[in-house]
């Protein structure tokens, strides 16, 4: 049984995405910005990139109500999530789903301290891109989306594989959070920093730098119990190439925003530091990335 609706919470690049999609077959609702949300009522949302149409999901400010059967899926930033799942506490119950779609670590703890025990709630990684530079205008890249196995994960992953959305369940959810993991400590602060597409990372001058980070990330989730594979640092090399999209957290910087640098490298930095393992190139990362975030957006001046 599908659910009757879908909500997304926190409706910017990704969230706009894969809510235009599955509006293709669903009753979808965007929740985002105002200016956003108007324009999306107005024209529609406009996907291009891997993906070219306008596509009419329903679109509002606030969520007033949760109707029973329910998918909620949470795109906030991830340092949003707490504030965005608490303003909405008292509409929880226990016929809704909750899929927390974000990067970072510990996103599922923030939610459930923020909603309390009644709704279901699954984390979900995806590699898929998108940007957002301009109300109602995306640009989408496709790529897998992995889904925890719980209870209603298989719904929600034939949901999405109808409209498109290449989606799995996985056994084991906490290795999948920390490879996605490595893979933002090493592109988002790097692209951040130098304002350039995940693509132009890839070059052999910060290969070094890219490898650093990720040994000292392998380090610490080993340290967690985690086992991810040796040569992490060579697949991430592979696979930069194929990113033609500027990161979330390069775009936050372009527009002046905050990044989610604290549930990133500053993760693997807080959990480096619990285990005495040292993590100086995540903590330099950190820094640097505070360093913008305090001078606003004159660091990026693409847009
Ligand atoms: O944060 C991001 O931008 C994305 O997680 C990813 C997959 C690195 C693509 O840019």
């Amino acid at each position: 049984m599908a659910f009757d609706r879908i909500f997304v919470l926190g409706a910017g690049a990704i969230g706009s995405a894969f809510g235009a999609l599955l509006s293709r077959k669903f009753d979808v609702t965007l929740f985002g910005n105002k200016q956003h949300v108007e324009t999306v009522k107005l024209h529609g949302l406009e996907l291009s990139g891997d993906v070219d149409g306008v596509f009419y999901p329903e679109a509002e400010l606030e969520i007033n109500s949760l109707p029973p059967n329910t998918l909620l899926i949470v795109t906030t930033k991830v340092h949003r999530t707490f504030a965005a799942l608490n303003s909405i506490k008292h509409l929880m119950h226990n016929e809704l789903t909750i899929l927390l779609l974000q990067n970072g670590l510990g996103n599922k703890e923030i939610a459930r301290k923020a909603v309390g025990d009644k709704p279901n709630i699954l984390r979900g990684i995806t590699s898929a891109a998108a940007e957002f530079f301009q109300p109602g205008k995306v640009r989408f890249w496709f790529g897998k989306t992995l889904i925890e196995n719980g209870f209603r994960s298989n719904e929600i992953a034939e949901m999405f594989n109808s409209c498109g959305l290449k989606t799995e369940i996985s056994k084991d959810i906490k290795t999948e959070i920390w490879r996605k993991l490595v893979v933002n400590c090493v592109i988002n602060p790097l692209t951040a920093i130098f304002c350039v597409k995940n693509f132009e990372i890839a070059s052999d001058e910060l290969k070094s730098v890219r490898h650093a980070i990720v040994d000292e990330c392998l380090k610490v989730a080993e340290a967690e119990g985690v086992h991810l594979s040796k040569d992490l640092a060579e697949m991430i090399d592979s696979v930069l190439g194929n990113y033609t999209n500027y990161s979330s957290m390069c775009q936050d910087v372009m527009k002046g925003k905050p990044t989610e640098i604290d549930f990133i490298n500053g993760k693997v930095v807080e959990l480096g530091r619990k285990h005495g393992i040292p993590t100086p190139i995540n903590q330099v990362l950190v820094n640097f990335i505070k360093f913008i975030e305090s001078h606003g957006h004159e660091f990026c001046r693409k847009n």
